[in-house]
Formats: C-alpha cells, sequence, structure tokens
C-alpha cells in the first residue's frame, strides 16, 4: 500500500542521513528495473530540490556527465533567476559534446533564465598553461565567480570509469588504481575512506572552495556508484544526497 512505501522511503531516507552524518537525503522508490527511467527519476527529484532552494542572485556551479545533463534538462521554472550566475565547476573532458561541463552549464542557465559563463579550457592543464590562462580576464572572471559558488550540482564518478572518460595514458591510470582510488570528483582520486591519493592538474572547483559552498548537492544513480560515493561522502558533511532506494540500501549496507 502506498502509505506504506512512503513511510519505507522516509525511514530510508532518515537511516541513510544519520549513517552518513550529512545534512539530507532524498531516496527515489525504485520501480523498474530499467537503469535509464531510475536515471531520470533521480535527476527530476534533484532538480526540485534544487529549485526549492536556489535563490535570485545564487552562483549556480555544475559539473558534466550524463547525471548532470539529466539533471539540467528536467529543471523546469517559469520564474525567472536574472540576478544569478551559472559556471561550470570543471574545464572541458573526454570527447562527448553533451555531457561537457559547458554544455550543461548553458542549458542550465537557459533552464533557470540566468546568465551564463563557459570555461573555453580543457580541465587538466600542466602548472604553467594555467598560470598563464588564468591571465586571460575571461578566464580569470570565470574561475573566480567559482571560487564563489553557493549552489554546487555534482555526481560522482568511479575511478576507473572517469580515468577511462579522461583518456588518462595507461601508466597513470595504473598509479591512480594501484594506489585504490575508487572515486573521483573535480580531479581529485580518493580511496574508500575519503583519502586523496591522487590530484590531476585541472581548473574549476578544488577541495578548498567545496568546503565552503553553503548547498552541495550530490546526485548519483545506480549501486555500481556507491563505493565511489562513500568516499566522497567522507570529505564534506555539508551535503545533500539525492539517490535511488537500490543504491541506499547499498549505502546502508556498506562496511
Ligand atoms: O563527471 C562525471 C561524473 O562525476 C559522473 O559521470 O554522471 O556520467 O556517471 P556520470
Amino acid at each position: 500500500d502506498v502509505m506504506v512505501d512512503i513511510m519505507g522511503i522516509t525511514n530510508l531516507q532518515e537511516q541513510v542521513r544519520e549513517k552518513l552524518g550529512i545534512k539530507k537525503v532524498v531516496v527515489v522508490p525504485r520501480n523498474c528495473e530499467d537503469d535509464e527511467t531510475v536515471l531520470r527519476d533521480v535527476a527530476k527529484e534533484g532538480s526540485e530540490y534544487f529549485l526549492s532552494v536556489l535563490k535570485d542572485g545564487d552562483k549556480v556551479a555544475i559539473t558534466g556527465g550524463t547525471t548532470m545533463l539529466e539533471f539540467a534538462d528536467s529543471v523546469k521554472t517559469e520564474k525567472k533567476f536574472e540576478d544569478s550566475l551559472v559556471v561550470p565547476a570543471r574545464g572541458s573532458v573526454g570527447t562527448e559534446v553533451e555531457t561537457q561541463s559547458n554544455s550543461i552549464t548553458a542549458r542550465l542557465g537557459k533552464n533557470i533564465h540566468s546568465d551564463y559563463e563557459l570555461l573555453h579550457i580543457p580541465d587538466e592543464l600542466g602548472e604553467d598553461a594555467m598560470r598563464t590562462l588564468a591571465q586571460i580576464p575571461d578566464i580569470r572572471r570565470t574561475l573566480k565567480h567559482i571560487t564563489e559558488t553557493d549552489i554546487l550540482v555534482f555526481s560522482v564518478g568511479r575511478a576507473d570509469v572517469m580515468a577511462e572518460r579522461r583518456h588518462l595514458d595507461e601508466n597513470l591510470k595504473k598509479e591512480i588504481l594501484d594506489s585504490n582510488a575508487v572515486g573521483e570528483a573535480f580531479g581529485y582520486y580518493f580511496d574508500k575512506d575519503g583519502n586523496v591519493v591522487h590530484r590531476l592538474s585541472t581548473v574549476g572547483i578544488d577541495l578548498d572552495t567545496y568546503s565552503k559552498v553553503k548547498e552541495n548537492i550530490l546526485i548519483f544513480a545506480g549501486v555500481e556508484k556507491v563505493e565511489a560515493f562513500m568516499a566522497i561522502s567522507e570529505i564534506n558533511k555539508n551535503l545533500v544526497l539525492i539517490t535511488d532506494e537500490l543504491s541506499a540500501q547499498k549505502i546502508l549496507e556498506y562496511k
């Protein structure tokens, strides 16, 4: 019966929240086995939470990937956030155009009727290139806005999947995976306990900024990401998690 189901989800949310010690957990009931449908439902729930906290004037940063693409597409509002600004939380990764942080930033900006800025640079840069590019006024301005993020929306990736997507060279990939990395977010690779085991030289949000953002919204669907998520959940307890029922149950079972 529906009431029992709702009670079940509410309990699950509270148990997961308590286990992780984070701000809030929203669990989306899993009514089918189709992963794409589940991802869409979770992204939709994420977009509702996002719109419930978004205030005009907020600076929003968003990462890339398929989860964020679904999220940005499901944000629907008549309200115009004319004083807000959306920025990519990172530079370009891999070769997929649609799932670039830049593309998603533009979609989200349009959907909330706000301004947005893009970062037309690769996410991984050598230190020298980074120093040089950071002097270009447009880039400098956007990088500064990233450090002033009020709301960060992001997902987490498995270390092996992200190393592939970033086309890291085989030696580096091996080195990272040998150091027991399980998850990646914004160019940091984390082990099971949330220790940074490798940091790529990337532009965009860093852990220092991440620790200061008021509203961190992490959206993920799929049990294969639970381990990666558990690692990142150690870094900052000021976190709102939106996920699916099966993943929530796995989080509870996780040792
Ligand atoms: O940047 C990539 C995300 O952290 C994970 O990507 O949503 O495509 O699984 P995804």
